[in-house]
């Protein structure tokens, strides 16, 4: 065994969830998933195409005519972007490692920052590579990046950035000027972007194509720029196991080697649902938003009327990440949240040590009634304390 294996933490989302999982009496909001179906006409495309007999392997890169239509897709939102620079996965997760695998040599340096969805700091590990974080600061429950902090830990011996915005657990989103500056800085030092813009759509502030920022409205076809995107999200697809990646198109062929030898490519059905998916996505993701939105302007406001929580609310993603004064262990609090109070959260230190205290709480909840519910269960059992 590896010892860089045997040094992985197991989840402390899973840890929580496991002790409450099977207990009909709890609200779970602990994973980052809506409790709503995938839409029926992307259910659809799945079964017609298994009906049709597609049960074979397709291109390593994925159907062309998907990567077509996620092109398309990606230029409607950030301008040119050719096919060729497309690749299908099976997975926003796997698109994130492919995309490590193909830059990271063991010992190789990579900033991330956090707190962060768990899996873009664990990757690098399994891969050799050394990590170093920078932290987002918490000013009145939002999370802030400081910028200086930032561009002085990129240096020229910096292999990859890992920044996911907007960010799982914290909300916090990137400025188009922001953007800028990570993309001059790191053109000078060599350093390749890894963007994680899973949650793209999932943003809330007015913008004319109703997307949060990506590298990609400022970046070259050939800086060193990767984005991954899932279909988990926007398209509520989280089992089908779908995402992609953008890439500079010399970057593509070699991913498609990889996906030979981890996948060798996304089902064909899933392809096929991903298809219709990304074609009729206004039948399906301005109605997923303005739901996170709702969701989002009623549990805030209700957590903030809680004494000791701070907490400010999400410019996108589907979280309200939040402090609980007077609390200093996560993990244990959200143990007996569940246990107690028949509450499910996620611990925050699962995201990075500085969450210590932190909790995140997924509102993607088809039944608004079911986070008013769990409000109230947060608040009884604080006065029961
Ligand atoms: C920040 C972030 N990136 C990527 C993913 C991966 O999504 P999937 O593997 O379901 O496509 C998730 C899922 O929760 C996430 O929160």
């Amino acid at each position: 065994m590896r010892q860089a294996i045997a040094n992985l933490e197991e989840s402390k989302i899973r840890e929580v969830a496991n002790a409450g999982m099977g207990r009909a009496d709890v609200l779970a909001f602990w994973f980052g998933e809506s409790d709503e179906v995938t839409p029926d006409f992307i259910r659809e495309a799945g079964i017609e195409s298994i009906r049709r007999g597609e049960t074979f392997y397709s291109h390593n890169l994925g159907l062309p005519e998907l990567r077509e239509a996620i092109a398309a897709y990606a230029t409607a939102l950030h301008g040119n972007i050719g096919s060729e620079r497309i690749a299908v996965t099976s997975s926003g997760v796997s698109a994130l490692m492919l995309a490590m695998q193909a830059l990271l040599d063991a010992g190789d340096e990579v900033v991330a920052i956090t707190p962060v969805w768990p899996n873009l700091t664990a990757q690098p590990l399994i891969l050799g590579a050394k990590l170093k974080r920078v932290s987002l600061r918490p000013q009145g429950g939002a999370w802030q990046l400081d910028m200086a902090e930032l561009l002085a830990a990129v240096t020229p011996t910096t292999k990859l950035l890992i920044l996911n915005a907007p960010n799982n657990p914290t909300g916090w989103t990137l400025t188009r000027e922001e953007q800028q500056t990570i993309l001059d800085h790191c053109r000078n030092t060599g350093t390749w972007i890894l963007a994680d813009e899973v949650y793209e759509r999932l943003y809330f502030e007015d913008t004319p194509n109703r997307c949060a920022p990506s590298f990609l409205d400022v970046a070259s076809p050939d800086d060193r720029l990767v984005v991954v995107h899932s279909f988990s999200k926007s398209f509520l697809m989280t089992g089908w196991r779908l995402g992609w990646m953008v890439m500079p198109a010399s970057l593509t062929r070699q991913v498609g080697k990889l996906i030979e030898f981890n996948t060798s490519c996304a089902s064909v059905f899933t392809q096929r649902a991903g298809l219709v998916a990304v074609q009729r996505t206004e039948e399906v993701t301005p109605r997923v938003v303005a739901h996170l939105k709702a969701c989002r302007d009623m549990l805030v406001p209700l957590l903030q009327a809680v004494p000791g929580v701070q907490v400010a609310p999400a410019r996108g993603g589907m979280y309200a990440f939040f402090k609980l004064d007077g609390f200093d262990d996560s993990l244990d609090v959200a143990k007996r949240l569940v246990l107690e109070a028949g509450l499910g959260l996620a611990p925050g230190n699962a995201f990075a040590p500085e969450a210590q205290g932190w909790l995140r709480w997924c509102f993607a909840s088809k039944d608004l009634g079911r986070l008013r519910q769990g409000v109230e269960r947060l608040q009884g059992w604080l006065a029961s304390r």
